[in-house]
């Protein structure tokens, strides 16, 4: 068993172990005194892993609810909220009950979402079952919806009071999805451990999966420990998502999982921040030998003018100014601030111009 500890202003732990979801019951039990537990889970999660988790918390004392939505992003909307609301509020559930989200991140997102506003916010827990989801979503409080204006633009900073990874749940993932997680998983090397990058590159990730999970969840750790609201070192883990968001809108969040168009992003920023002599030469060949080695593209086909046209757009753009995360070197990143009008002579390949 591993165990990290979060001291955000309401600290809490993520402990990663398999065959977790079984006693997930004895965990949670000291942190709350809540009587009724409303499981949150997708149409693909619940059926595999449901009723463990709810025999786990029945026997631990709960009077236990479930709600399942549709699996998919198109659910991820108020109206499912909406559902959610009425679940708990039908069955009774008071400000000191709890929530606990069984799924992806998109099961995480919402459930977070309705526990930070149901009754102006009650506990959750998130037992995140996608290599996604463990590495990333379901640690920093993140929650929230999407609306038909853009991804994530409704939500709340809320925190779990736990987080309870059990790897046992990624052989149930198909291998596209874990090569979306892994997309992630290369992001915290490039961003904060060499170390990382470099096991990642010697070692099969699959086979030491709970220790790559481990050294992702204690990056993310530090990084939101020290800026909870995203207001400075958090940005870092936006390497490669200012032009993989914009290339996922360009394929209307269809053909492109959010993990390839990362790591595409993080090859093109890299190969754009050598070009303008901010990061060693070859550093982009060797992040792109490794996505490719996970399965993750390196390049796509949408114009460069186009992805820097949606990229105004972006939430990490302020004013005329867009922050950039750019690599000094392999672990080590950081923001680069430059005009929005001088980004597509930073970007695009100079030979092309
Ligand atoms: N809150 C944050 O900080 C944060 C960070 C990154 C991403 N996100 C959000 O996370 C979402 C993407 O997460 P995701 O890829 O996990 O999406 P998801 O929840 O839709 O899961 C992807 C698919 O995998 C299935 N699935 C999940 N676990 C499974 C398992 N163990 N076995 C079989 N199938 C399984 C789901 O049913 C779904 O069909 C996006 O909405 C994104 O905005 C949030
Ligand atoms: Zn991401």
């Amino acid at each position: 068993m591993k165990k990290l500890h979060v001291a955000t202003g309401n600290p809490y732990d993520i402990i990663i172990d398999r065959n977790l979801l079984n006693s997930c019951g004895t965990y949670i039990k000291p942190l709350t005194k809540a009587n009724r537990v409303m499981v949150i889970s997708d149409s693909n999660v619940f059926p595999l892993y449901g009723e463990s988790i709810k025999k786990s918390l029945e026997n631990t004392g709960y009077q236990v609810f479930t709600y399942t939505f549709k699996a998919g992003e198109e659910q991820k909307r108020l109206s499912t909220i909406n559902e959610m609301y009425n679940a708990l509020a039908d069955n009774g559930f008071t400000r000191k009950d709890l929530i606990v989200a069984l799924g992806g991140g998109v099961t995480g997102d919402m459930a977070g979402f309705a526990a930070a506003t149901y009754l102006r916010g009650i506990d959750f827990v998130q037992i995140p079952t996608s290599l996604l989801a463990q590495v990333d979503s379901s640690v920093g409080g993140k929650t929230g919806v999407d609306i038909p204006q853009g991804k994530n633009l409704v939500g709340a900073f809320w925190q779990p009071i736990l987080v309870l990874i059990d790897p046992n749940t990624l052989s149930t993932l198909s291998d596209k999805l874990f090569a979306d997680g892994m997309g992630e998983v290369i992001k915290y090397g490039c961003i904060k451990s060499r170390e990382l990058f470099e096991k990642l590159e010697r070692l099969n990730a699959n086979s030491i999966i709970d220790d790559i999970i481990y050294d992702c969840v204690s990056i993310k750790r530090d990084v939101v420990q020290n800026d909870e609201r995203e207001k400075g070192q958090r940005m870092l883990l936006n390497f490669g998502h200012t032009l993989a968001h914009a290339m996922e809108k360009e394929h209307n969040y269809s053909t492109l999982t959010h993990g390839e168009a990362v790591a595409i992003g993080m090859v093109m920023m890299t190969l754009a921040s050598e070009q303008n002599n901010l990061t060693p030469t070859g550093t982009a060949n060797r992040i792109a030998r490794l996505c490719e080695k996970y399965s993750l593209p390196t390049a796509d086909t949408t114009p460069i003018q186009k992805i820097v046209r949606s990229t105004s757009g972006d939430k990490k753009s302020a004013g005329n100014a867009i922050s950039l995360i750019i690599l000094k070197d392999i672990g080590c990143s950081q923001t680069y601030k430059i005009d929005k009008k001088d980004l597509l002579q930073f970007i695009a390949p100079k030979d092309k111009m």
